[in-house]
């Protein structure tokens, strides 16, 4: 089996050789946050938004990180991966029961796990399908528990699609993994910041820059008749960058493949933060 460098509560190791308790809250209740932290050319992006939105993740749990330390413990694991381009996945649960229980002690140490991997950004066209939004109302916590979107987006794969456009009564929310945008000829909408929805890292750094370039961004409420008006629609995303979507099944949409706005938007995230991937 392939090495995988991992960290596991600060010990370094192969990710192969951990031994994780069943009795993690993580396993038995998902209690625990996330990141994915993409590198590429051996740049970091936007590595502070990332811890950032961590300690907010964690905040939202009450979770006490040391960030001093998983900060060394990121750079630590993309130095000695000696890989120019991938993703460092991090997680933090509450901590290991003595037996499982709802209510926690408050005396569980945080359980800290990461690992990295390799990863290329690579131009992907996607299928996907509109579904209901099933999952809670705090979204815009980075939780380990995804059950909604992963029956989602499973339940895509059955009709051959790669991913999901979510929405709640109609109203647009965002990807199984993904931020979603789309466009007319000449402005680019998506979905504003809500608890529906993850504050997108790819999302933010894609709307800032787009906007320095003069390219116009409207942040708003958008229902199923927006979608289909769309001329181009884009998923974004710290392992996808930004993904055409080609087509969505059961809604009909006239998309045009390499809109030039999508074009231009993917240009300028690609030079800006991925250098010659
Ligand atoms: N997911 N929305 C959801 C539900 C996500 O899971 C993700 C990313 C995003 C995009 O966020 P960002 O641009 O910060 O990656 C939006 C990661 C990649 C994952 O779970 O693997």
């Amino acid at each position: 089996m392939e090495k995988i460098h991992a960290v596991y509560n600060s010990r370094f190791s192969n990710l192969h050789e951990i031994k994780i308790s069943p009795l993690s809250r993580a396993y038995t209740f998902s209690d625990s946050v996330y990141e994915v932290i993409p590198f590429s050319n051996s740049e970091i992006i936007a590595f502070d938004k990332h811890i950032l939105r961590l300690e907010k993740s964690c905040n939202a749990l009450d979770l006490l990180l040391d960030f001093k330390k998983t900060t060394k413990e990121i750079l630590e694991l993309i130095s000695i991966s000696n890989l120019k381009n991938g993703y460092v996945y991090y997680q933090v649960s509450r901590g290991v029961d003595d037996i499982r229980s709802h209510i926690f002690s408050d005396n569980l140490s945080i359980e800290t796990f990461g690992y990295v991997v390799e990863h290329v950004f690579k131009s992907q066209k996607l299928k996907v399908m509109l579904c209901k939004d099933l999952r809670w109302h705090r979204c815009d916590i980075k939780s380990t528990s995804l059950l909604g979107n992963i029956l989602s987006m499973n339940n895509a794969k059955k009709k051959d699609c790669d991913e999901v456009i979510m929405h709640k009564d109609n109203i647009l929310t965002e990807g199984g993994a993904s931020n979603v945008f789309f466009t007319d000829s000449k402005t680019v909408f998506t979905p504003s910041l809500s608890k529906n929805i993850l504050p997108g890292i790819t999302r933010e750094i894609l709307i800032n820059e787009i906007k320095d370039a003069g390219i116009e961004v409207v942040e708003d409420e958008f229902n199923i008749n927006d979608l289909k008006k769309a001329e181009s629609i884009w998923l974004t995303s710290s392992t996808k960058g930004l993904a055409q979507v080609s087509d969505i099944v059961d809604l009909e949409v006239d998309l045009k493949e390499d809109h030039p706005l999508y074009l231009r938007c993917n240009k300028i995230f690609k030079d800006k933060f991925l250098g010659s991937c």
